[in-house]
């Protein structure tokens, strides 16, 4: 926290005893708060040497204060008015763990405004407010710290923001939701269905609140959101995401991909081109020998391409209680550390400073460009090269054509490869296709990634 020059007029022992302790606040006591607090209790010693002053959770803010006591006993003071925590003058610093973005960014604009450090594992406020949520952070230059917020046990934002600080980054890839990757495991591993899966990984505790915003793509956007604004120095740019979930992905699919050779999964992408930036989440077919292909479960990975260091991986638990609140600890580590340095040394809270964000626009669809797979339903298996003809004279480059292993109740199926190509000039030859009387329904088109240096 900035301090101002009448506050540093007080006696030095007075502000020794200030800084001995930091007083944490905490908003929500769930699967992260209720984590956050054990690992603060078991860890205390090693995180008091770490930060060098201990870490204290003096307030919770819950919704049912008998459940809250049976976590945090009688120690920490209980309200269940979430604005007291965020106001209250004996926090320094406060948690925001009850997730949403209605109230939980009025709790966070009344924390910055009364001078308070925030800790947030929220994606979902910071990717749609964080540019007014950030701007007043600097007005009143206290810190808003996210780690948790993207893959929660990999520390990504500090790897984009410091350890990768001299690169110019290319492109950031990676499997950035629980549990969208652990359906998709259960499906393939153990032949489960979707709802059986999902509902495994809400048991589990992987979920949001609302199941659609991992499932269908939102959550994984969220968390590229902020990805690629650390990657690039440009602003959070969420609304403009090309999102896309699993929830129309077909088991037919998942066979298919693997009789070529590869494996779905739900990946996020922010890519630089010359005119502006890719950002897009979406079920795509990577290698099934890539390491990206052999993330599995509750896993997340991400993968960055960058100038210096070149290719780096970071892999680790995405979803998780105690894995949470890891880097919600971490985050309150760096608060510690640096509450009381003047804001102009904090680490910037997108990577880099405000008056240097570039404002590079979101590519639309259809300039993105990768190579494709697609699934053509045919009446015959002698008409394979007919659909090879009619993508290439659409200009498509075809690597690959293949008839899919018969399925029961299943017609024959064409399976094509795709060279790299814009999605305006594959949507266009699709349409062609599917206008065909060779073709026997609905043609399906899925996203190829090689994750290449
Ligand atoms: N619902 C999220 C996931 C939790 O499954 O990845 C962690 O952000």
């Amino acid at each position: 926290m900035y301090r101002d020059p009448v506050e540093s007029l007080e006696p030095l022992h007075h502000r020794q005893a200030a800084i001995r302790t930091l007083r944490v606040g905490m908003i929500g006591i769930g699967t992260v708060g209720s984590g956050t607090f054990r690992v603060l209790a078991r860890n205390r010693a090693d995180i008091a040497a770490r930060a060098g002053r201990s870490i204290e959770l003096v307030m919770v803010a819950a919704r049912n204060l008998e459940r809250a006591a049976g976590i945090v006993g009688d120690s920490v003071a209980l309200t269940a008015d979430a604005m007291q925590v965020a106001t209250h003058p004996d926090v320094d610093v406060v948690v925001e763990v009850a997730g949403g973005t209605g109230p939980a960014r009025d709790w966070v604009l009344a924390a910055i405004a009364h001078g308070k450090h925030v800790v947030t594992a929220n994606k979902a406020l910071l990717a749609v407010h964080g540019a007014g949520i950030f701007a007043a952070a600097r007005e009143k230059g206290v810190i808003v710290a996210y780690e948790g917020a993207v893959a929660v046990s990999i520390p990504i934002i500090k790897a984009l923001r410091e350890g990768l600080a001299a690169n110019r980054i290319e492109w950031v890839a990676g499997i950035i939701n629980g549990t969208t990757n652990f359906i998709l495991s259960k499906m393939r591993d153990e032949g489960l269905d979707f709802a059986a899966a999902l509902a495994q990984a809400q048991a589990l505790g992987y979920a949001e609140a609302d199941p659609s915003f991992d499932i269908e793509g939102i959550d994984a956007a969220h968390k590229l959101t902020l990805l690629a604004a650390n990657a690039f120095g440009m602003p959070l740019r969420f609304a403009d995401a090309q999102v896309e979930g699993i929830t129309a992905l077909q088991g037919m699919d998942v066979a298919c991909a693997e009789q070529l050779g590869y494996r779905i999964k739900l990946l996020g992408v922010a890519r630089r081109q010359a005119a502006g930036v890719e950002l897009r989440v979406q079920p795509v077919l990577v290698p099934a020998t890539h390491l990206m292909a052999q993330v599995n479960g509750s896993m997340n990975a991400v993968m960055v391409k960058s100038d210096a260091a070149g290719l780096t991986m970071y892999y680790g638990a995405g979803a998780g209680s105690e894995q949470t609140a890891s880097a919600v600890i971490a985050d309150l580590v760096d608060v510690a550390r640096l509450d009381g340095v003047h804001a102009a040394q904090h680490v910037p809270h997108l990577g880099v400073h405000a008056h240097a964000t570039n404002a590079l626009a979101v590519l639309p669809r259809a300039a993105v460009h990768t190579s494709h797979y697609l699934r053509v339903p045919v009446h015959a298996v002698n008409q394979i090269q007919a659909v090879a003809a009619s993508l290439a004279e659409q200009k498509v480059p075809v690597r690959q054509v293949a008839l899919a292993a018969e399925r029961p109740g299943m017609g024959p199926q064409v399976l094509v490869l795709t060279g790299p190509v814009e999605q305006g000039t594959l949507d266009l030859a699709v349409h062609a296709l599917q206008a065909r009387a060779e073709v026997a329904g609905a043609v399906t088109t899925l996203r190829v990634e090689s994750l290449e240096g």
